[in-house]
C-alpha cells in the first residue's frame, strides 16, 4: 500500500527516454501510472502537466487540425518570449467537446519538456496559452494505423462499449493522443481517452 502511494505521489513531467514506453519512440512524453488494463482499454492515472495549448471554436473544417499544429509548432520552434527552441514531445492531444450553438471545441496541447520546465517561454502568439492540469485518471484505448476523425470516432465508441459504464467517466469531452508524425508509415501508434471519474 505504502509503496504504491509513492509510485503515485512521484508521477509527473515526462519520462527521460530511457524508461519511456516503446510507443514514445524517441520523443520525450508524460510520466504515468497503468492501474489496470484488458483487451480494449488500460486505465492510467497521470500526474499534474504543463502544455501549450491553442483551442478552436467553430464547425469542423479539414484543415482546422492542421492550424492548431501550426501554431503550437510555431511556438516551440522559437517564435516565444525567450527565443527559445524546443524539442518535439508526444503525444500531440486533443481534447474535443461540444461548444453548444457555436459547434465544437478543439484544444490541442504539446507539453512542455522537461528541460524547459523551470523557465517556460512565454507565448507570443496570443491564441497560444500554457496551461498546466491536475493529475487526472483516464480510460485510454490505443490503436495503430492513421487516425482520421472517422478511425478515431469508432474507436471512441470501441471505447465506450468496453467500458459499458457511462457512470464512471466524464462524457462532457473525449481526447485524442497522436504519437507519429504523418511521415512515419509503420508501427503508428494513436489513442483515445476519456476522463474516469469515478
Ligand atoms: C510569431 O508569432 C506571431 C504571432 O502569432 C506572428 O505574427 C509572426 O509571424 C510569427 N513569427 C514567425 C517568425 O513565425
Ligand atoms: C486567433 O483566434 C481567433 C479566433 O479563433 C481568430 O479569429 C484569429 O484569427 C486567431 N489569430 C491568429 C493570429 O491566429
Amino acid at each position: 500500500m505504502m509503496y504504491l502511494l509513492v509510485a503515485v505521489l512521484c508521477v509527473s513531467g515526462g519520462y527521460v527516454s530511457a524508461q519511456a514506453p516503446a510507443f514514445c519512440k524517441n520523443a520525450e512524453c508524460p510520466q504515468f501510472n497503468t492501474i489496470s488494463s484488458n483487451q480494449n482499454y488500460a486505465i492510467r492515472q497521470y500526474g499534474p502537466l504543463t502544455w501549450a495549448t491553442t483551442s478552436f471554436v467553430g464547425q469542423w473544417k479539414s484543415n482546422i487540425l492542421g492550424q492548431l499544429f501550426g501554431r503550437l509548432f510555431n511556438y516551440i520552434q522559437g517564435n516565444n518570449t525567450l527565443g527559445q527552441v524546443m524539442p518535439m514531445t508526444v503525444p500531440v492531444l486533443t481534447r474535443i467537446e461540444s461548444a453548444g450553438q457555436a459547434g465544437t471545441k478543439y484544444t490541442m496541447h504539446f507539453m512542455i519538456p522537461a528541460s524547459n520546465s523551470r523557465n517556460i517561454p512565454g507565448p507570443v502568439d496570443p491564441n497560444v496559452s500554457l496551461m498546466t492540469t491536475p493529475p487526472a485518471t483516464y480510460y485510454i484505448r490505443s490503436f495503430g494505423g492513421y487516425a482520421n476523425g472517422q478511425k478515431s470516432m469508432s474507436e471512441l465508441q470501441t471505447l465506450v462499449n468496453s467500458i459499458n459504464n457511462p457512470q464512471t467517466y466524464d462524457d462532457n469531452f473525449f481526447m485524442t493522443a497522436t504519437y507519429d508524425s504523418p511521415s512515419v508509415k509503420t508501427n503508428r501508434h494513436n489513442e483515445v481517452w476519456l476522463q474516469k471519474i469515478a
